[in-house]
């Protein structure tokens, strides 16, 4: 049976981007053939400082966005990845087959690290091996994220394959990225060259999960867009990427194509747009952000959810990475 897993990081706030790109398909996927297991990547977001009380409350308040956004722990697996120990000895174990080289090349570490990369935790550098082992462990399949993880998939695929070489096997899958919609890659509210993203100091950039009406409607209305008016369908917005980034987000959030909203809008400026589209923001995330207030409301329940969860995950990367474990030489003699 097809195994779909997906991980998001408790580094501290979600963002429209998170939600549109992962969270808002992840229910989609439950409930159709495939086992659906979602991981909170705690051991992740230490790659970077995280304040341990912060740590605790946000890797709750990530549980609770999945299940708000209709991640179901009676249908899905949902549990954080520091409860599972297979994660961090999978990681080791491809620790051995990954390359050095492979590592530095990676966006995300560049980004992440800055100029003073030398600097920067040795698990920054080593991050696309866990998550490599977050999805390996489980011999998963298809992999839903955004754009901006993409490369971390395609090592994914070239860690799985230099292991079945190396071994002479056929035992890790190669994966396959879902991503799939309109807002693979949503974009910041006030640079369209950037993406969206949690760690902007921009706080207008972006539209967090925990946002209210006004603070949604305000970000909009301040969003950079030009002064023309909307074409009729995508292809008159190619040069256009803060036009564009809103047609998508609008799009995403009724489950249209771009082409479709702007049919509707065609001829119009954003002073009829902006409006239109703040009304559509809130309605779609005031039920997330009201049902993510009550999940925290109590927070041993989460706690309670998340053990089941790694309790039923362990019972699957358990034989696999013991298994792992046999293909490289390791005696397991109990
Ligand atoms: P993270 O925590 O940064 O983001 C979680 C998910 O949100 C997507 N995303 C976006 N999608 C569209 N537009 C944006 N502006 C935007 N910003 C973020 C991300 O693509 C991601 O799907 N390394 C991962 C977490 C991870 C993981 C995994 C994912 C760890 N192990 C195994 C899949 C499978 C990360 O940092 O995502």
């Amino acid at each position: 049976a097809k195994r779909i897993f997906s991980g998001i990081q408790p580094s501290g706030g979600l963002t429209l981007g998170n939600y549109l790109g992962a969270l808002k398909r992840f229910a989609d996927y439950q409930g159709k053939g495939a086992e659906t297991i979602y991981c909170v990547v705690d051991l992740h977001a230490i790659t970077v400082w995280q304040e341990p009380e912060k740590l605790r409350h946000n890797t709750r308040e990530v549980a609770a966005a999945f299940m708000a956004s209709g991640v179901d722990p009676e249908v899905s697996i949902l549990f954080n990845q520091s409860q599972v120990s297979q994660h961090a000895e999978l990681a080791w174990l491809f620790n051995t087959v990954a390359r050095v080289g492979w590592m530095y090349r990676m966006t995300q570490f560049k980004d992440k690290a800055g100029k003073n990369s030398e600097n920067s935790s040795l698990g920054l550098l080593a991050y696309p091996s866990l998550m490599a082992a977050d999805i390996l462990a489980y011999h998963a399949t298809a992999v839903p994220v955004g754009e901006d993880q993409k490369q971390h998939l395609e090592l994914t695929r070239d860690i799985a394959a230099k292991f079945n070489h190396d071994y002479g096997v056929d035992f890790f899958p190669i994966t396959e990225p879902m991503i799939e919609g309109t807002a693979t890659r949503v974009m910041s509210l006030r640079d369209g060259s950037k993406k969206m993203s949690k760690s902007d100091p921009s706080d207008a950039s972006r539209i967090n999960l925990t946002d209210d009406a006004d603070a949604i409607a305000q970000k909009i209305r301040k969003a950079r867009t030009d002064a023309d008016p909307l074409p009729g369908s995508m292809e008159g917005l190619k040069d256009r990427p803060e036009a564009k980034n809103l047609v998508n987000i609008y799009a995403a959030l009724t489950g249209e194509n771009g082409d479709q909203v702007l049919a509707r809008f065609e001829g119009q400026g954003f002073g009829a747009f902006k409006p239109a589209l703040a009304e559509v923001a809130v309605e779609a995330l005031a039920p997330i952000t009201r049902r993510m207030t009550e999940f925290m409301a109590d927070p041993a329940e989460i706690d309670r959810i998340l053990g089941r969860g790694a309790g039923q995950a362990a019972a699957i990367a358990g034989p696999i990475v013991e298994r792992t474990k046999d293909i490289m030489g390791m005696i397991r003699s109990r």
